[in-house]
């Protein structure tokens, strides 16, 4: 074999193992492509199955939040998982309501504050949102949707969240 030809081998050998290389890319991509439809589409499937317990889908176990809250005070908890946020708070009027007390512009923490207003109000410091506390819809900033609100029921006992659902339905127990 003359040094010319093994230059020849040298490159046949490195254009199949490009090509090979070329091959294995493309099915690699092929590969992550329709994994990650996969995972897509029964992630999509499950949500709208309901089997993720996040706000809204009101179907986590009851949770006992306070012995009592006093009007104008507030109690926070993490209902329905343990970094789901929220705030009970007992109105002025004695209404008791309950939120996610994670904002929905840019998930920083809500705050209670009874001084502001006749019902006082939700208020993100992030970016300046405000959110109405007997209803969770937003009333000033960029937040773009209401907080979604958790329901909250008076037993003998203490106070319980007992499910979640978005501000814009009727809120069940809580009175
Ligand atoms: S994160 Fe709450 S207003 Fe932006």
């Amino acid at each position: 074999m003359t040094t010319r030809d093994s230059e020849v081998d040298a490159s046949d050998a490195d254009l199949d193992r490009l090509r090979a290389d070329d091959l294995t890319s493309r099915r690699d991509y092929l590969r992550i492509a329709v994994t990650v439809s996969g995972g897509l589409a029964v992630g999509g499937i499950a949500t709208a199955a309901g089997l993720f317990h996040r706000h809204g889908d009101g179907t986590a176990e009851p949770l006992r939040i306070a012995d009592r809250i006093d009007p104008g005070q507030s109690v926070a908890f993490a209902y329905p998982g343990d970094e789901d946020w929220a705030v009970a708070i007992r109105l002025a009027d004695g209404t008791l309501v309950a939120y996610s007390s994670i904002c929905t512009h840019l998930a920083c923490g809500v705050l209670w504050r009874a001084d502001r207003g006749e019902h006082g109000e939700l208020y993100c410091p992030c970016h300046e949102g405000v959110f109405d506390a007997r209803t969770g819809r937003v009333t000033a900033g960029p937040p773009p949707r209401p907080l979604p609100r958790v329901i909250v029921e008076e037993r003998a006992d203490g106070i319980y969240a007992t499910g979640t659902a978005r501000s814009d339905t009727a809120a069940e127990g809580g009175r």
